[in-house]
């Protein structure tokens, strides 16, 4: 038996003294990662899903609709028709989450941030460099907050590696080494086919799907930007017309160097995301289908597996751990990491109190900005035969 003593705090939530409300734009019944969103935003009972233009198809919105119990009159056959009636609605969303497809981002997410919603983005933010920086400038114009999914960085064992390279475990930062290596589209009949056609999302479709999750796990894990690339594209499936497999080489601010191969080639592979970490006291290393534990191993000394909410569990860790070593918290939990972060830092910032330290490990625009400079640099270099490019603006697109 637990005696608490029976004093507690009241939560931010029952502060505020109800749940934000969240609508949705894409994430209809039949994709791929729309219910994603929906489990992770239950998790912590602070966010309700109130409202939603779930699809291009009107049909299946309206049935996305019925399936989730939703008021008929808040399910709509577009994101404008969505807005134009929820804007002016005493409860209306304080947030919206856009999953639909890249090339849509933009428009949509710039709609909502001028019609005073709070977004919340998949990833890639867009689908070129240009795209982004109109929605950084839409951030920053309307005061809005904007949280990027790329839902690795929720991970209890990716945010360990990060605090161990911020408080000097692993000493500089020498090499990082990161793969996404995807074999979805290798699949007879797999589905997602927009992903390889670049007449939907671009000739960079596999770096902006799958490359740039691993690219922004580089400088959320070592807290710096890659500032120059040089990138090799193939094109291995005649089938595809996006370059389907990538082999970048990266310098990092601060003199680190590191590689990423990112690919819809890997026939055979569970998922296939991991990044290492080399510093000049030792190397960290996760996998994403093994994300309960990490590698550490420090020169001179035996490696050590380290697990999560383990002896050695650092701060970061320790707060996006949900359940106790040994019961595994998983996917769903990462991503629910991101929103009950973002969900605090909105009701902080409702509550008067400073967002800031809330949204510490929230990726953001700069982080969706910031990928798709780098994806531009390896577009530039590859049509210069490999050549090392600079990413656009390095210096100027500091974090906040
Ligand atoms: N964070 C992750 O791990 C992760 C994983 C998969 C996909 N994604 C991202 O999520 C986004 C969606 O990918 P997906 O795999 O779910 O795609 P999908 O094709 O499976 O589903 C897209 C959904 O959005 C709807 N849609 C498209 N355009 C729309 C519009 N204009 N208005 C309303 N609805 C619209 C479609 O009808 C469909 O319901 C992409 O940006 C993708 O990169 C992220």
């Amino acid at each position: 038996m637990v005696d608490d003593g029976g004093q507690w705090d009241p939560t931010r939530l029952e502060r505020f003294g109800r749940r934000l409300r969240i609508a949705m734009v894409g994430g209809g019944l039949g994709s791929f990662i729309g219910e994603a969103h929906r489990i992770a935003f239950r998790v912590d009972g602070m966010w309700e899903l109130v409202a939603g233009a779930f699809s291009r198809n009107p049909a299946t919105s309206a049935a996305t609709g019925r399936a989730l119990l939703l008021d008929p009159e808040r399910v709509y056959p577009d994101y404008r028709a969505l807005i134009a009636a929820e804007a002016s609605r005493p409860d209306r969303p304080d947030a919206v989450l856009v999953a639909t497809l890249p090339d849509t981002h933009e428009e949509i997410c710039s709609a909502l941030l001028e019609a005073g919603f709070h977004v919340i983005a998949e990833k890639p933010l867009t689908s070129t460099v240009d795209q982004a920086e109109r929605v950084v400038d839409a951030v920053g114009r309307t005061g809005r907050r904007l949280l990027l999914t790329h839902c690795d960085s929720g991970y209890p064992m990716v945010r360990q590696a990060r605090d161990m390279v911020a408080d000097g475990s692993l000493g500089r930062v020498t090499v990082v080494d990161t793969e996404f290596s995807n074999g979805s589209q290798t699949v007879p009949g797999a589905g997602g086919a927009w992903r390889v056609d670049a007449t939907q999302v671009g000739e960079a479709g596999m770096l902006l799907d799958v490359g740039t999750h691993a690219l922004h796990l580089v400088t959320y894990v070592t807290g710096v930007r890659i500032d120059t690339v040089s990138a090799r594209l193939h094109r291995l499936d005649p089938r595809h017309t996006v370059f389907d497999n990538a082999f970048l080489d990266l310098g990092l601010a601060g003199g680190a160097v590191g590689r990423c191969w990112s690919t819809f080639q890997a026939a055979g592979s569970v998922h296939g995301l991991r990044i290492s970490v080399v510093g000049e006291l030792g190397s960290v290393h996760w996998v994403q289908t093994d994300p309960e534990v990490l590698w550490w191993r420090p020169a001179n000394e035996p490696a050590q597996l380290l697990t999560r909410a383990g002896t050695g569990a650092t701060a970061g860790a320790v707060e996006a751990s949900r359940f106790a070593p040994g019961h595994p918290d998983g996917y769903g939990l990462a991503f629910a990491n991101l929103y009950r972060d973002f969900g605090e830092a909105l009701l902080a910032e409702a509550l008067g109190e400073d967002p800031t330290p809330l949204l510490a490990g929230v990726p953001d625009q700069f982080d969706g900005l910031h990928t798709l400079e780098v994806v531009d640099a390896a577009l530039r270099s590859a049509a210069a035969e490999g050549r090392s490019v600079t990413v656009r603006d390095p210096a100027l697109r500091a974090r906040r």
